[in-house]
């Protein structure tokens, strides 16, 4: 298939693009390269079957004339604001790059009749509940700008779905480790410990607690939704059924630094504005489809500890 990966630069979908290009596929990626790196993906510059477009899907001309040139059977969309506290300081951040963005692919779409989009979203659109997550939970009221502009594109791509013949499939997922991490908790525990490895700061009480999937994980999770469910509009949580505490992660990324850091709390329940400090997630939707993680949630935490550390000693400007 001819495949478009927008944010293919990014931390998932520069996963994403190894698997797809391993699949047999022939991948576009577009990306501004505002949060993602061109290392990310310098591995498969050499492939014929791969491109990458520098550029801003704000653009419209820019973004027209990429579909103007490939004939595209699908999109995967995953660009979009990845730095939830910036999004949370500026709401046009989360308007722009997380709305708009998906608004525009939509529109391209729509013009080129391309049929299927797989759509990367987020546990953090459910907002601040107690309750147990199933994919039909509702009202949802997000609490952070990152998660109503994701909510506002499921809205679109709804409509769009129902209107222009495009099949969906949504993937929610909550927070993703890994290697070519360009964010998150264990990027800023290392950024940190690399600054000061006397004491780590960490935002909140450590008590929030929630579960990590790990990025390889999730890409064979997002591909095998696509593969196996076969509805106009598929919408599916990914993730892990376990969790893991952010002082436990503080903790975890101390030991495997070989560090004897002290841990100071900021305080308070949540690390930032729009913080979600705890959720429980049902996977039983995914799970009946046939899919698992295989990495718990405390291994996936480990893993990327240990590969962010074995890359940053191979020169990986990985932080
Ligand atoms: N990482 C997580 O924990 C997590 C959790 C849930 C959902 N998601 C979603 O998964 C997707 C990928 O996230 P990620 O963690 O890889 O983030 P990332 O920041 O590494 O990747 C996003 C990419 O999009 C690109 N981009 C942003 N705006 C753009 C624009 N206007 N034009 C072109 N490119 C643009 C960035 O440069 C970046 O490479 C996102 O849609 C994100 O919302 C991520």
């Amino acid at each position: 298939m001819n495949i478009l990966v927008t944010g293919g630069a990014g931390f998932i979908g520069s996963h994403l693009c190894d698997e797809l290009i391993t699949q047999g596929h022939k991948v576009v990626v577009v990306d501004n390269l505002i949060l993602g790196r061109k290392e990310n993906i310098a591995h498969l510059f050499s492939n014929p079957h791969f491109r990458f477009v520098q550029g801003d899907i704000l653009d419209m001309p820019f973004f027209d004339a990429v579909f103007a040139n490939t004939a595209f059977d699908c999109v995967f969309h995953l660009a979009a604001n990845s730095d939830i506290q910036k999004g949370g300081n500026d709401p046009i951040v989360d308007y722009q790059l997380t709305f708009s963005t998906t608004f525009n692919v939509l529109q391209c779409m729509r013009k080129y009749q391309v049929k299927q989009l797989v759509f990367s979203s987020t546990s953090a659109l459910y907002g601040e509940t107690s309750d147990l997550l199933t994919e039909n939970y509702g009202p949802l009221q997000p609490v952070s700008n990152y998660g109503a502009a994701k909510l506002a594109s499921e809205a679109y791509i709804s409509a769009f779905s129902a209107n222009y013949g495009i099949q969906t499939w949504i993937t929610r997922f909550p927070n993703v480790v890994g290697e070519r991490f360009t964010h998150g908790v264990i990027y800023d525990f290392i950024k940190k410990l690399k600054k000061n490895p006397n004491e780590l700061e960490v935002l909140g009480n450590g008590e929030q607690i929630k579960p990590y999937v790990y990025a390889k994980d999730l890409v064979s999770g997002i591909l095998f939704v696509w593969e196996n469910s076969h509805e106009r509009f598929n919408v599916y949580n990914l993730g892990v059924s376990s969790r893991t505490k952010v002082k436990e992660i503080a903790q975890m990324v101390i030991r495997e630094l070989k560090l004897n850091a002290k841990i100071v709390y900021t305080g308070g329940e949540r690390g930032w504005v729009g913080d979600v400090p705890e959720f429980k997630y049902d996977l039983s939707k995914i799970h009946q489809l046939g899919w698992s993680a295989k990495y718990t949630s405390n291994e996936a935490v480990r893993l990327a500890i240990q590969k962010a550390i074995e890359y940053n000693k191979n020169g990986y400007p990985t932080i």
